[in-house]
């Protein structure tokens, strides 16, 4: 495993495999988990080469947000990326992303501004300002990104479409503790009852999708059901939800019939953690 923290070195040990083979990049934050080795075992079978990024962007947190707590253990990463045969790794530090002076940033596109967008003002300027860095520092083949992100693969594909960076984006599917629960760094922070608790955010997906393939289309009745099952109400629910919702796989736009390739997306938190996840109608 080759650690690399300077741009320049980055782009140059890019430069020099690419020659050898197709490149994928893994971008992440750390904190890795079986999510991370399925997108890196994914990007093995279409690469010859992986490259990982552990970067926690600040330019992606708001500041009432989790970035002072958010787990760094990395020492355990990099063991973790040498068992997964992955070739680069590259970390930089903040001020080498963001030297003094820094000022421009990307302007997300159109899927961006619904549900995160509104949620999370300035959260798809920082994601797409950092990834489009990344991919000038890393020019892979391919870059690999999880569907539980759904909204950010979205913004990611529209950012790459428009600009015309020349990278393919695979987005890879969710995995799932036992029980459902997407995996996720922020899993962390629950305890072993909040962990029961946030089972119900697969469990809401799941009953959408049942109803859904059992010929209910209009999405009132969907998002209903998943808040039913989220329990906000319940002492065994969750405690507050952001949104539970059906709409355009492509736009995230509000739909009032659902059909095959609409997503249902929630964002809910339990205690002071905020989870996310998705599933495609089928
Ligand atoms: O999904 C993440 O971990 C981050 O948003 C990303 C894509 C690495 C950008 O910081």
């Amino acid at each position: 495993l080759q650690i690399i923290e300077s741009p320049g070195d980055a782009r140059q040990w890019t430069v020099a495999t690419t020659a050898d083979g197709r490149v994928a990049l893994v971008p992440t934050m750390g904190a890795l988990h079986d999510g991370h080795f399925s997108l890196i075992r994914r990007a093995k079978e279409i690469a010859g080469h992986v490259a990982v990024s552990i970067f926690v962007n600040p330019a992606q947190f708001a500041p009432l947000e989790d970035l002072a707590r958010y787990p760094r253990p990395i020492e355990d990463d990099l063991a973790a990326l040498r068992r997964e045969g992955v070739a680069m790794v590259y970390l930089p530090a903040s001020e080498i992303v963001y030297p003094p002076g820094f000022s421009t940033y990307v302007e997300p596109p159109a899927v961006a501004a619904p549900l995160e967008g509104v949620l999370r003002p300035g959260h798809f300027r920082g994601v797409c300002t950092v990834v489009l860095k990344l991919f000038q520092t890393i020019p892979a083949h391919v870059a690999v990104f999880g569907q539980k992100d759904y909204q950010q693969a979205r913004v990611i594909v529209a950012m790459v479409r428009d600009l015309d960076v020349d990278i393919e984006i695979d987005v890879a599917p969710t995995v799932r503790e036992p029980g459902g629960l997407a995996m996720s760094s922020r899993n962390r922070y629950l305890d072993a009852n909040q962990r029961d608790v946030a089972l119900c955010l697969a469990r809401a997906l799941t009953v959408c999708n049942v109803y859904f393939s059992s010929g209910t289309d209009d999405v009132n009745i969907l998002e209903a059901a998943m808040r039913y099952e989220l329990g906000v109400d319940r002492p065994d629910g969750v405690d507050t939800v952001d949104y539970a919702v059906v709409v355009d796989g492509q736009t995230l736009l509000p739909v009032t019939r659902a059909t095959a390739g609409c997503v249902a997306l929630i964002a809910a938190r339990v205690g002071t953690t905020r989870l996310i996840d998705n599933h495609i109608l089928r």
